[in-house]
């Protein structure tokens, strides 16, 4: 009666366990080798009589089995429980949308421009660089624009200073060159120019490649060929490309470069405003005023220029139909 008695007490106790903490105490209260409930009773046989005695041993002994079952199976499940509960808790979904890192990306200005200063290496020029931030005597002065010209007007500038401006051009580093270095010379300069100037094919920040050639006998057809074979290695075989004859104060005679715009496929668009060609350089002869200015020998000397607008080539490359994207 008595072993039933804490049988069923000690199933009950077991169900309501649910932690190894609590198990072990049970284990203890009725286990526990000094005070344990069964150890006890088993103690106790000694107090019975003999007759008595292997009957109810085998009876405690028995109950003890039990229980020690009932304890491991529990200890188990607790433990598989434990475990289960830690997996729930650590699940990773690996389908889940994870972080995607934000890829940078080369400018198709940089791009552009880097394809630009390629192939000018390619046929001999060397690369010089001039500050953005420049005296109006290199912007303009040097190059025979003089205060009262009006070509001033058309480069539409920002004035720093009344003698410093942000530069309009990539021309002045052609007079900063020359002040440095004698004939022959065979450099482009790469650079920021500004204007105040805002619409679909004008930013009032844009790259030019400015050329510069000199040499003791330079010709017209040289500059041509020179210009031809860049666009062809830019834009390939089939482009159209055409001269037209026009005006800057430091070349003569002076042209600029056309080629078919790419972006209507030479239907007329807003971005060749009808026309369908696009302006992409202007060049010309270094006119001997240039050369005198900086010390030159413009009986001896002879040179070509050229500046291209990256920005319009890049449009060109790329098909984009708007200079501010
Ligand atoms: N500097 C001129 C411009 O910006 C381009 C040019 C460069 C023309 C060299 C002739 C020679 O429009």
């Amino acid at each position: 009666m008595e072993l039933a008695v804490l049988e069923n007490e000690a199933k009950a106790k077991l169900d309501s366990c649910h932690s190894l903490d609590g198990l072990e105490q049970l284990r203890i209260e009725y286990l526990g080798r000094k005070e344990g409930k069964i150890t006890h009773l088993l103690r106790g046989l000694g107090k019975l009589p003999i007759d008595a005695r292997p009957e109810a041993g085998s009876q405690i002994n028995s109950l003890k089995e039990l229980i020690t079952t009932l304890f491991s199976d529990k200890q188990t499940a607790i433990i598989a429980n434990e475990q289960n509960q830690r997996l729930f808790r650590e699940k990773i979904d690996v389908t889940m949308t994870g972080f995607i890192p934000q890829v940078g990306k080369r400018h198709p200005i940089t791009n552009v421009l880097e394809e630009i200063v390629n192939i000018f290496m390619g046929l001999g020029f060397e690369v010089e660089e001039g500050p953005e931030v420049e005296y109006s005597h290199y912007n303009f002065d040097a190059l025979n624009i003089p205060q009262d010209h009006p070509a001033r007007d058309m480069h539409d500038t920002f004035y720093i200073s009344d003698t410093v401006v942000l530069r309009t051009h990539t021309s002045p580093v052609q007079i900063r060159v020359m002040q440095g270095k004698n004939p022959p010379l065979r450099i482009i300069a790469p650079g920021r120019v500004y204007r105040r100037d805002a619409d679909v094919s004008h930013s009032p920040m844009f790259h030019q490649v400015e050329g510069l050639l000199v040499d003791e006998k330079t010709t017209f057809g040289e500059l041509k060929a020179v210009l031809e074979a860049f666009l062809v290695a830019m834009f390939g075989k089939d482009t159209p490309v055409r001269f037209r004859p026009s005006f800057f104060p430091f070349t003569e005679p002076s042209c600029e470069v056309d080629i078919g715009c790419v972006i209507c496929n030479r239907k007329g668009c807003g971005v060749c405003k009808q026309t369908k060609w696009l302006e992409v350089l202007g060049a010309g002869m270094v006119d001997p005023e240039v050369f005198k200015g900086v010390g030159y020998d413009s009986e001896k000397y002879i040179g070509f220029a050229f500046g291209l607008g990256v920005e319009r080539l890049a449009m060109l490359k790329y098909g984009i139909d708007n200079i501010r994207l």
